[in-house]
């Protein structure tokens, strides 16, 4: 193997999280040498998908309070509530450094930075670049790097290990898709910014990268996975591709309809249909614009009660924003009207679109505290792949936007403290170690006799997750799951590949990603098995009610090489906001005072 290759700080994923900590890094100590691993070239990676916007307080009508308040209730508590105060704090000023670094913010007539409301959120203060957020976010934050030359980029290197020695973090082994091989990656400190694990699931916003890989790393190095239960539906995905139809299209009006034409949400406890637009209003977590869970949930009970539009990929309603206008749509929601075209085939100028819920982001991950430091010395996570936690239970949405900017640069300022006070690396063991992780991935390249495909194995893992733990659960289909999950890992020791080059080999990859898959349904459906109360997107239908007696809890899932994850608990951290009910549209939001 060739030698190791050397430098202070290994960031593993190229998205908004980890450019945001890259160039926290550079800007904090431009003598650090920092590397950015990815295993698609940065600007492929899911943060561009993104829509919506980007929450932060920036208008006099707001405060940091109440958008506390609003990701506390929207948590349903199980958020850690002194890393959403910092969160909260910190996010007006990320928005604005964003804007400085160029990022197109929509703007008011008069100059200002434009603000629309988002689900669950009480007021508008969800910054927007159009509905194509995610993608300027992106482009802002990658030309932004490249004025860093002490940041080397390896993009499609792709990381299947994290090299520990004496109990700390001090690398990754990554293979190198050009060639197949597998490189030692020395470092002081790893920053895992991998973003999410939708793709456990069969219909799913999130794209074909998005497979657990950094939460698997780090479970696999027995840092625990925290809340990983908490699976969020966002409610309007495309039938058939899962694409996104952003919440945006509901903030700038879009209504929800059954198949008898009927805003269906007035049945579902979240308020009145008021009209989003008045300005006069106090109220705004009501009806289409309520929370991402609840919204879910009432799609399935309109299900059950023969209300929802059949299609040939399934039940759905309709989301209609035809009342908008062309103008309005070309405006404000182009990319709503350009996939709506391209992957439903409407136009929805003319006709309304069909949606149903679609698995979006996981609130759970791996268990960092608010420096973005896990318990392994060495090793810092962040963006979708870590749970901090300010999402508990239920994610409001455009926070996760303004999150990876917020802990990014909070994730690179701490690894680059970290590594000034840290000792040498151990080159030697650590290479040794890389060379072990090639010997694996070429057994398992070479494998002669195996009988089991990907395909099959990852077809029982999306029956196994869709269909016992889905928006609502219960204890024998979540035992199903486990068994089902069980029996899946067993299977993957049989794999067979039949592409053994080394030149690009994404069966090889497939593979690897079906493996970090596995671990993390296989935590997500324990974790949910063990959780016996219902609280946001975990829906216990055997045990319907809030427990917070009992579950006002993170678990912590941490992996066993045989066998269901070993389950720990771990307090809510609560500061200022007592638990009480979640209520939505129903009665003015009560904030906490100073
Ligand atoms: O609907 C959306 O635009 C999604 C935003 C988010 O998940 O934050």
């Amino acid at each position: 193997m060739s030698e190791a290759l050397q430098h202070d700080i290994v960031i593993v994923g190229g998205g908004g999280a980890g450019l945001r900590a890259a160039i926290a890094v550079a800007e904090l100590d431009p003598t650090l040498s920092v590397a950015v691993v990815s295993k698609v070239y940065p600007m492929r990676s899911h943060t561009v998908a993104a829509e919506g916007g980007a929450a932060a307080v920036i208008k006099d009508n707001d405060s940091l309070d109440a958008h506390c308040y609003d990701t506390i209730s929207g948590s349903d508590w199980l958020a850690d509530q002194d890393a959403v105060e910092l969160f909260v704090r910190e996010a007006p000023k990320e928005l604005i450094q964003l804007e400085h670094w160029g990022c197109p913010w929509n703007r008011e007539p008069d100059g200002h930075v434009a603000v629309r409301p988002f689900g669950g959120m009480n007021i508008e203060r969800t910054w927007f670049a159009a509905d194509k957020t995610g993608f300027h976010m992106l482009h802002t934050l990658f030309q932004t790097l490249l004025k860093y030359d002490e940041v080397v980029r390896y993009d499609e290197w792709f990381a299947t290990k994290l090299l520990v020695e004496d109990g700390r973090c001090q690398g990754v082994a990554a293979i190198e898709l050009r060639t197949g091989q597998v490189r030692c990656i020395a470092a002081k400190a790893v920053i895992l910014s991998t973003g999410g694990a939708g793709r456990i699931f069969p219909f799913t916003t999130n794209g074909a990268i998005k497979t657990g890989d950094g939460m698997a790393l780090a479970y696999r190095a027995g840092v625990p996975l925290k809340d990983m239960e908490f699976v969020q539906y966002h409610p309007t995905g495309l039938p058939g591709t899962g694409i996104l139809i952003t919440e945006a299209a509901r903030s700038e009006g879009g209504v929800l309809l059954n198949k008898h034409g009927e805003r269906y949400l007035s049945n579902y406890d979240l308020g009145e249909a008021l009209d989003v637009h008045d300005p006069k209003h106090p109220q705004m977590r009501s009806m289409e614009l309520g929370p991402r869970d609840r919204l879910s949930q009432a799609f399935v009970k309109e299900h059950e009660k023969g209300n929802t539009i059949d299609s040939p990929f399934g039940d759905v309603v309709h989301l209609d924003i035809r009342h908008l206008g062309e103008k309005k749509i070309n405006k404000l929601l182009p990319f709503v009207r350009e996939l709506a075209k391209n992957y439903a085939g409407i136009d929805p100028v003319h006709e309304p679109i069909p949606v149903r819920p679609v698995v979006h982001y996981m609130m759970g991950g791996i268990h960092t505290d608010v420096d973005t430091a896990t318990p392994l010395p060495g090793l810092y996570a962040v963006g979708e792949c870590a749970c901090i936690s300010i999402n508990g239970a239920n994610r409001l949405g455009s926070n996760s936007l303004t999150k990876l900017l917020v802990f990014g640069a909070r994730a690179g300022k701490a690894a680059a403290q970290y590594v000034g006070g840290c000792g040498a690396i151990s080159v030697a063991a650590i290479q040794s170690q890389a060379v072990d992780e090639q010997a694996r991935i070429t057994a398992l390249l070479n494998k002669p006799d195996g009988s089991e495909r990907i395909v099959s194995l990852r077809t029982d893992m999306y029956h196994a997750m869709e269909s016992g733990a889905g928006i609502f659960r219960d204890e024998s289909s979540l035992k199903r799951t486990c068994e089902t999950l069980a029996e899946v890992r067993g299977r993957l020791r049989n794999i067979q590949l039949d592409d053994r080059s080394n030149c690009f080999n994404t069966e090889l990859i497939a593979a690897l990603e079906l493996e970090n898959m596995i671990d993390i349904a296989n935590a997500v459906a324990h974790s949910a098995l063990a959780r016996t109360e219902s609280r946001g997107s975990h829906q216990r239908t055997d045990f319907p009610d809030r427990d917070d007696a009992n579950f006002l809890k993170h678990s912590m899932a941490y992996r066993t090489d045989e066998g269901p994850p070993r389950l720990e608990y771990l307090d809510v951290v609560i500061t200022r906001w007592p638990p009480a009910e979640r209520t939505y549209g129903a009665k003015p939001v009560e904030t906490a005072g100073e």
